[in-house]
Order: C-alpha cells, then structure tokens, then sequence
C-alpha cells in the first residue's frame, strides 16, 4: 500500500470536490455531506470531463456535462447515460492531510449488479 498525500481538509469544501493532479493523472477529492471524504478519478465514464466541478449529493457526484451520477463509495453510475464505473481509492486522513492508495482502485464489477441498465438510449 503506498498512501500518496493529495489535499489537507482545511482547501477542501464542507461539501464538494476539489481536483488534484498528481503526476498528470487527474484525481478528485470529495468530501459527501456526512462529512466522508473520498477519492475518485476525476474523469466522467461517458465522456473525458471533469467531475469535480459536479454537485456532490447523497454521497453522489453529478457529472454537469449529462448529468449521471456516480456513487462515491462504489463509483458506479446511479443514473444514464454513464453505464461504466470509475475507478474509486482507499482513503486515509492523517491529522489534517488527505491520503490515498491510488495504485489500489476499488472499481465496481459492473455486471455482478449493475445500478442502471446496461442499454444506451
Ligand atoms: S460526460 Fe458525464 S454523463 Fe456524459
């Protein structure tokens, strides 16, 4: 496991994302309005824009491009027209600093149970 510093809470939101490129991989860091924090690849499934500036609710982010939404513990997509996952990483908070694992994405296997169908409209 290798825990790579990304933000400290006080640049963080009280709910919202900010994004954080590390090392040219574009990675957001979420905090949900129950006060988790979460780490996701800040790249919509459906098409490459960013999900940060995305409304965060019910521990969801909203891609403002479409409007799919994507759980935050599992990265699946709640809502069309997203229908892949995105990559989301373990988390720890040290003090004030943000970590995370992102050699370890913990992507949903989407066909075990796929919250939305699978048929593109
Ligand atoms: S680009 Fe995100 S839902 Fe289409």
């Amino acid at each position: 496991m290798s825990l790579e510093p990304l933000i400290s809470l006080s640049q963080l939101p009280d709910v919202g994302a900010v994004p954080v490129d590390v090392d040219g991989r574009a990675i957001a860091v979420v905090r949900a309005e129950d006060g988790s924090i979460h780490v996701i690849d800040d790249t919509c499934s459906h098409a490459e824009v960013s999900l940060a500036e995305g409304e965060v609710e019910d521990c969801s982010i909203e891609c403002w491009l479409h409007g799919s939404r994507f759980d935050l513990r599992t990265g699946r997509p709640t809502g069309l027209p997203a229908t892949k996952p995105i990559a989301v990483y373990p988390v720890t908070v040290e003090g004030d600093t943000v970590l995370a694992d992102l050699s370890a994405p913990r992507t949903a296997p989407f066909s075990a149970s796929p919250a939305v169908s699978s048929k593109e409209h």
